[in-house]
């Protein structure tokens, strides 16, 4: 039987090499060199953090984490890899390639690890795409990163091939069963390590295969935005966990948040209306919809709630106009997602003109209309920040605040709900929320 990975990504590739032509000639090139990269080290050390492929490698390739390989693409011609394959002893040498990839391109295998440069240097204009450029030495006549060529290839990016929504979408199974994982650990009283450490088991990813570190907030560290530990002192009294948690799939990425509590009143309500409120929020995640609009909306359903929950004595349009509700959700509300957790072009326009986000929305990292084939994160919350609580404490808004009520809520930290969404002219197709309905508790 045929199999069913080999058509779709030999349809991802056609369409990525016929763009690319297209970018190519538009801009003047013959051909471009995408070099995966090299192993880096920390400094005057000889470990390193673990090897990531180049993102534009990546976004052709099945090989998110092999160093030292080389692609080079013509218009008109097989793209050619040259497939770094050290007979190397003290680690496991990358596989051979496999068929259902490898027969679409005309493949090398090398023992050494820069035989693409001799024919790379014959190709005439030539444009590199190589994190290093210092590795490019020899190609004295090659363009390294040429900006308007990038800018053109990520916006390509952002419309996903059935080929990389499969994998978007497997990703967020994988993510599925960790996050049913994470919420028994919770509920069972284990430290963040350890519910950190179920996750990646159910998920079967360590740490460097997961798309980001995992964030793992148990009662007040769920309004850390990034919290960046795993205490390993299990809580006396577990109240909240905020699990924003990934998973990868041949180097695309899951990025999905969910918020647990024990509490059975008026914070387990606002978790249920956050979720409501969120489905919403990926409902009107369709093309034509500007993202801008959907994030000002976000700021309403964060005031419609504290108004609701009495943290706040105002409508929530005078929230916004006083600026409350940023106090409460500082972020955005989400962000293209591909092979990078935040994919690229998410804040210029198709044209490649810059599309900043609005004055007060700073951490907005989506600004464009929304695109059949876009992959975006809808991701709000409600968070009790004490840095930003105090800011607002002092300030002339701060009477609007009923205070008391934020005492109640802070010692659960916060809330986000996060989901992977596939925008469509119909109906979005939500990842998450499949992915989770197929896993069992
Ligand atoms: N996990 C980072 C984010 O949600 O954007
Ligand atoms: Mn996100
Ligand atoms: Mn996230």
């Amino acid at each position: 039987m045929a199999d069913p990975n080999k058509l779709l990504y030999a349809r991802h590739l056609e369409t990525r090499q016929k763009h690319t032509a297209e970018a190519l000639t538009e801009a003047g090139y013959d051909g471009l060199l995408i070099l995966s990269g090299s192993p880096r080290m920390y400094f005057l050390d000889d470990q390193g953090p673990p090897f990531r492929s180049n993102p534009h490698f990546t976004a052709w390739l099945p090989l998110p984490a092999h160093p030292e390989c080389a692609l080079l693409i013509r218009p008109g011609q097989t793209p050619k890899l040259w497939y770094y394959q050290p007979e190397d002893f003290w680690h496991v040498p990358p596989p051979a390639p496999e068929s259902w990839w490898a027969d679409a391109l005309e493949v090398e295998i090398c023992r050494k690890p820069d035989l693409w440069r001799k024919p790379a240097g014959s190709v005439g204009a030539l444009a590199v795409i190589a994190e290093e450029p210092g590795q490019v030495g020899g190609l004295d006549r090659a363009d390294i990163n040429p900006e308007g060529l990038v800018a053109r290839l990520h916006e390509h990016r952002t419309e996903k091939t059935a080929w990389e929504r499969h994998l978007l979408m497997e990703a967020n199974r994988l993510a599925a069963a960790g996050h049913r994982a994470a919420a028994s650990a919770f509920r069972e009283g284990l430290s963040e390590l350890e519910i950190h450490l179920r996750y990646q088991a159910a998920v079967g990813q360590s740490s460097s295969d997961l798309p980001y570190s995992s964030i793992v907030g148990v009662n007040e560290h769920a309004a850390v935005l990034h919290y960046q530990h795993q205490s390993s002192r299990r809580p006396d009294d577990p109240r909240t966990l905020l699990i924003d948690a990934g998973a990868g799939s041949k180097g695309y990425a899951a990025d999905v948040t969910r918020t647990t509590t024990t509490d059975n009143g008026d914070f387990a309500a606002m978790i249920r209306d956050m979720d409501e409120g969120q489905q919403r929020l990926c409902e009107r995640a369709r093309a034509g919809v500007s993202f801008v609009d959907l994030h000002q909306s976000t700021h309403l359903l964060v005031g419609a709630i504290l108004q609701k929950f009495d943290v706040v004595d105002l409508d929530p349009d005078s929230m916004v106009e006083a600026g409350i509700t940023g106090t409460f959700f500082p972020h955005g509300l989400g962000h293209f997602i591909g092979v990078q957790v935040h994919d690229v072009a998410g804040k210029t326009a198709p044209d490649g003109s810059d599309l900043p986000p609005p004055d007060g929305h700073p951490a907005l990292r989506l600004t464009r209309r929304l695109e059949s084939g876009n992959v975006i994160t809808i991701e709000p919350g409600i968070y009790f920040i004490p840095v930003l609580l105090e800011k607002l404490r002092n300030s002339g808004a701060g009477k609007s605040v009923n205070w008391t009520r934020v005492d109640d809520f802070q010692p659960f930290g916060g809330i986000r709900i996060e989901d992977d969404v596939l925008v469509t002219d119909g109906d979005p197709v939500n990842f998450t929320r499949q992915a989770l309905e197929e896993t069992p508790s």
